[in-house]
């Protein structure tokens, strides 16, 4: 089947707090999208959808056709929006007509090898109709109310969401066009149009780079000088 792979850039980077969007910020010698996007054409992908930061169409392209190598024709960028929510559905708009499988990826999952995108698209293969990577949860969890232990929840019953998140095409469309709410990821919008998505294993190199901590531990994987 033909996989189309949307690779979401647009956000600001608030908590990074590096000057700029966190798409551009750089890791080592290469920026956190083209890190991600190295990745991304690792996979078996018929189509990357990059979805830039308004004005920042340009630079996303120029490191998409970095990643590229010789395959230019697959790369396509649009504007993003004001959530990620938004900004995953003007990536849905741009799917060619022929894409069966799409995977959504965080850019700023920079460092996530190739064999999570293999994973969730096998899932889907085999007939799933979303598959995301997740990874158990190392801390004990409770429930609070204010400063209030209210319960354990049992860790058990728990598991951390990544990205690429994969999803039957038709599933994915459909899910966006009735979604109200705004989700924090694609599983809970496939989830509540009444799907069931299916866990595969996540990887500790597929961390979000959300905070300055989180750049410097790339930097470090990277054997980079942490700046
Ligand atoms: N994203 C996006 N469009 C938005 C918001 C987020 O494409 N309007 C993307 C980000 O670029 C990132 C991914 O969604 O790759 C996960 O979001 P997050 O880590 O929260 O990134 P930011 O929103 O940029 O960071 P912050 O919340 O700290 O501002
Ligand atoms: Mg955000």
């Amino acid at each position: 089947p033909r996989v189309g792979i949307i690779v979401v850039a647009a956000g600001s980077g608030t908590r990074l707090a590096a000057g700029g969007p966190k798409a551009f910020v750089g890791i080592d010698g290469r920026s956190v999208l083209r890190h991600a996007l190295d990745g991304v054409f690792a996979a078996p992908t018929a189509q990357v959808v990059v979805v830039a930061p308004d004005g920042r169409e340009g630079d996303a392209l120029s490191e998409a056709l970095a990643a590229s190598g010789d395959r230019r024709d697959l790369v396509s960028v649009v504007r993003g929006g004001t959530t990620r929510q938004a900004s995953v559905a003007a990536g849905l708009d741009a799917l060619w007509a022929d894409v069966e499988i799409v995977l959504v990826h965080d850019a700023a999952r920079s460092l996530t090898p190739p064999e999570v995108f293999e994973r969730v698209i096998a899932a889907i293969d085999e007939g799933a109709p979303g598959a995301i990577p997740v990874l158990s949860v190392i801390d004990t969890i409770k429930r609070v109310a204010g400063d209030e232990i209210v319960a354990a929840v049992d860790r058990a019953e728990l598991a951390a969401a990544q990205t690429p998140q994969g999803f039957r095409r038709d599933v994915l469309d459909a899910a966006y066009a009735t979604a109200t709410e705004d989700f924090t990821d694609d599983a809970a919008v496939v989830a509540e149009a009444g799907h069931a998505v299916a866990a595969v294993p996540g990887h500790p190199l597929a961390f979000k780079i959300t905070t300055p901590a989180d750049l410097d531990r790339a930097r470090h994987l990277l054997g980079a000088q942490a700046a």
